[in-house]
């Protein structure tokens, strides 16, 4: 009798979570306004600890963070409008074009940001970003203190809620950030950040992208 024999085989990856990570080289050369910029903000700041737009009123464990409706990216600094217009942006308008395959010129987005510093002792609890419309969140590093593994890390957790892990399959990815990277992902991607022993300051600005109501 012949036997059954296999005639196709294929394994596809259905919904799989698309992150953009770019890197730009010369980045220094805004990073420095930008860690002055974000320090006098923390300075001058009337209340420590603003919470993000996330599922959690204390998503930053200490630290300090910028309020919302100052839309940091929105600032006058000549640094944070080169951080808007030559990263932040066309990183935006890429993500749409090649992983929602929209055209950035027909989409009316609008953008909320702000700054998270973490100094030793400080980090961010799991959360995603839960606002309805929003298209894409964000990550830009301004610094990150040199620490071993997994110090002040991005950690990404399987945004399956079902899955069960097995074997080396990971439940979870995690993300060693750098100065003058952007990380793009979708907001119900979940993420936190290891804290840090020691170190200086880890400064981020942080976005969401929203589909803007016309
Ligand atoms: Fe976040």
């Amino acid at each position: 009798m012949k036997p059954i024999e296999l005639e196709t085989e294929t394994i596809e990856l259905h919904f799989p979570t698309p992150v953009l990570t770019r890197t730009f080289l010369a980045a220094d050369s805004i990073n420095e306004a930008l860690i002055a910029l974000i320090n006098t903000l923390e300075k001058t700041a009337t209340r420590k600890n603003q919470p993000a737009r996330t599922i959690s009123e204390n998503t930053t464990q200490g630290g300090f963070q910028t309020q919302l409706g100052t839309n940091i990216l929105e600032d006058s600094n000549p640094a944070m409008r080169r951080l808007k217009q030559e990263i932040v942006m066309p990183s935006i308008e890429h993500y749409l074009a090649n992983v929602l395959e929209v055209d950035p010129l027909f989409t009316p987005i609008e953008v909320t940001s702000w700054a998270v510093s973490l100094s030793a002792g400080d980090w961010q609890a799991p959360h995603i970003h839960p606002n309805e419309y929003t298209l894409i969140s964000g990550i830009y590093y301004v610094c990150v203190p040199e620490r071993p593994e997994p110090e002040g890390y991005l950690e990404f957790i399987n945004p399956v809620m079902s899955s069960v892990s097995l074997g080396q399959q990971n439940a979870s990815r995690l993300h060693r950030p750098k100065a003058g990277e952007i990380l793009l992902f979708p907001p119900y991607y979940m993420h936190y950040v290891h804290p840090m022993r020691g170190g200086g300051k880890r400064q981020v600005v942080a976005f969401d992208v929203r589909l803007k109501a016309s």
